[in-house]
């Protein structure tokens, strides 16, 4: 069993990231940015914001934090986004994710322009993934896409399960997925006799939410395991892999942490650093 190393797989991107932001930088005279709201004290939210821009940091993309009170109004949260959207030396906005119950994520994430929509949650890329003809992609999916390319893992033809359906992880995966070849079939919490389509995956994504929720039974002989979950299980970071028991069965696995999350923070700036270079 090989591990997929998403530590060392983001660093290589990062290498390659830092380059291109150079670059950047000496031919337009400024610095590629990347504003990020944080609305709120959400623990998890700041310490995710906290890598994302220590990330920018270490690439040479200009970070602009906007950390906003958790009783800021709707207005001021639009006022906001607003002012970064019309910003020229912005060129990406991330809105962190959950917002405080109050405030409408549709409406403010509609108030991002589609092309500095550095997560590809706005419609519009959404959209386009689904036509086939991607713009920005989601992050975490494309991430593990990354990963299957720089471990020559082909999927062109081969059958590929992803178990959740979100709108962030498991519907682009899918898509990312199709638009590669694979044969692509979608499980959810409605499925039935999961663990029979499961053992047909040649490529198993595991994006649910639930600590450990793949066991070996469900994982064919040789299949690729990609674990996208990352669950706190009694104080322990676990994935929704069970670890121990897919090694025994998969010719590839991502571990929890350093596996696909460090590949979403590295796709976060790859977004950022393609949207500079579309509209510099
Ligand atoms: N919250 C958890 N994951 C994400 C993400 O990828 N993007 C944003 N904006 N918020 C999140």
């Amino acid at each position: 069993m090989t591990i997929l190393d998403g530590k060392e797989t983001a660093r290589a991107v990062r290498e390659e990231l830092k380059v291109r932001a150079e670059a950047f930088k000496a031919a337009y005279g400024k610095e590629i940015g990347l504003a990020v709201v944080l609305i709120g004290d959400d623990p998890a939210s700041r310490i995710y914001v906290g890598n994302k821009v220590r990330a920018c940091a270490e690439v040479g993309i200009r970070s602009v934090l906007k950390a906003l009170p958790a009783d800021t109004s709707e207005e001021e949260a639009v006022r906001v986004i607003e002012e970064l959207a019309a910003d020229d030396g912005v060129h990406g906005i991330l809105v962190q994710l959950p917002l405080p119950p109050h405030l409408d994520e549709k409406k403010l994430l509609s108030r991002i322009p589609a092309e500095k929509d550095v997560d590809g949650f706005l419609p519009e890329n959404a959209g386009a993934l689904a036509l086939g003809a991607p713009r920005t992609v989601s992050c975490t999916p494309k991430g593990v896409m990354e990963l299957l390319r720089r471990y020559d893992i082909p999927v062109r033809g081969r059958r590929a399960v992803v178990v959740g359906r979100s709108a962030i992880v498991g519907r682009p995966m899918a898509l990312l997925l199709l638009n590669a070849d694979a044969t692509v079939t979608v499980c959810h919490s409605h499925t039935r006799d999961l663990a029979d389509i499961t053992r047909e995956a040649d490529i198993l994504v595991a994006a649910v939410g639930k600590p450990r929720f793949v066991t070996a039974d469900m994982i064919k002989d040789g299949a690729v395991v990609i674990d996208v979950g990352i669950n706190r299980l009694d104080g322990k970071l676990v994935g929704d892999v069970d670890y121990e028991g897919a090694a025994e069965k998969a010719s590839f696995l991502t571990p929890v942490p350093g596996g696909v999350g460090p590949m979403t923070i590295a796709m976060l700036l790859s977004n950022t650093v393609e949207a500079a270079e579309r509209r510099p």
